[in-house]
């Protein structure tokens, strides 16, 4: 992203120093140092193993470009947008929504968005405190930590469970207060169950306007999940023979089918394909020799599909 960020600089100053005024062809100029420094695909890039996605991947787009074209306005002294990036993540087990949060510290950091791009993570007992004050002490005292980088909080219902007079609300006051005045070098992510976080909305209507992104990480299909298995095995360098795909493909189909509720998405499959490696090591040492094949492929007989 480095070196992005130089070519949009360099970009900007060609416009200005070529052409103050908007004319054609410093609008084609501008088109072309975006297409053509084609951050886009960095951010592609950056994405690609992330399976499906779509919506996710065309949002992080659009706050690429308005943070492009608000440096090219402001160069010909129009005034630039300012962008809250606060975002609701609703989505069951495994979705991707921790791993995504981490990610878009980082991109924002690389984007200039923020000025750390650190992650922390807290939740309810981070947040809620025992006795009157402590809460807002607590609450204030995580933002200041997560000042400059993403702070993440999973389970964010949990701060609306004991109603009006539970100390929750104080938290939920207090964060709501420093998204407003620090919206500009702090980034925060709630995430959650669907149901649960739809509910939590409900219960907080002022909260769903501060959160110009809420973000649905859906439940992966078999064909989806099928793909996260074989990135997951192939990042780590095996393969799965067609029979160990097979298998995997109908168990999932018929998993997905069955246990619609506590199935863990991605995470399942983490799982599968950990334990399947363990079981292949295991399989090999009671052979005298293997060939390279033998330790490259992941057979139907190392997944062991039911005691996950
Ligand atoms: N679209 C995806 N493509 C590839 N891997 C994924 C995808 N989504 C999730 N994963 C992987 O699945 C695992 C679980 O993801 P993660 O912990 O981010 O889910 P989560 O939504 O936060 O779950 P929970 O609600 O239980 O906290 C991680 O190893 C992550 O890398
Ligand atoms: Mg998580």
């Amino acid at each position: 992203m480095e070196t992005q960020k130089h070519r949009n600089k360099n970009g900007q100053i060609n416009i200005v120093l070529q052409d103050k005024q908007r004319d054609a062809t410093a609008d084609e100029e501008g088109k072309k140092c975006l297409t053509e420094s084609n951050s886009f695909s960095h951010i592609d890039t950056e994405f690609s193993s992330f399976i499906g996605m779509k919506r996710l991947k065309r949002t992080i787009k659009e706050i690429y470009a308005t943070i492009v074209i608000n440096e090219k306005r402001r160069e010909i002294g129009l005034p630039g947008t300012k962008q809250v990036l606060h975002m609701l993540f609703k989505g069951n087990p495994g979705t991707g929504k921790t791993t995504v949060a981490r990610k878009l510290a980082r991109m924002y950091f690389e984007m200039d968005l923020l000025s750390k791009g650190h992650f922390i993570e807290a939740e309810r007992a981070d947040l809620v405190g025992e006795y009157i004050g402590q809460t807002a002490q607590k609450t204030r005292a995580v933002i200041q930590k997560a000042m400059g980088g993403v702070l993440f909080i999973d389970e964010a219902y949990s701060l609306a469970r004991g109603g009006e007079k539970d100390f929750g609300k104080e938290a939920i006051d207090t964060l709501v207060k420093h998204m407003e005045d620090n919206h500009n070098d702090f980034v925060l992510i709630l995430a959650g169950y669907p149901y649960e976080m739809e509910r939590f909305l409900t219960l907080n209507p002022g909260l769903k306007s501060r959160f110009p992104f809420i973000l649905d990480f859906q439940d992966y299909d078999t064909s989806q999940l099928m793909k996260i298995a074989k990135q997951m095995v192939q990042s780590r360098e095996y393969e799965l023979t067609k029979e160990a795909e097979w298998k995997l493909r109908t168990h999932l189909y018929k998993q997905k089918s069955q246990s619609q509720y506590n199935f863990s998405n991605a995470r399942y499959i983490r799982n599968v394909v950990e334990q399947s490696i363990r079981l292949h090591a295991m399989r090999l040492l009671t052979r005298e020799t293997f060939s390279v094949n033998d330790l490259i492929y992941l057979t139907a007989e190392d997944l062991s599909l039911d005691a996950q």
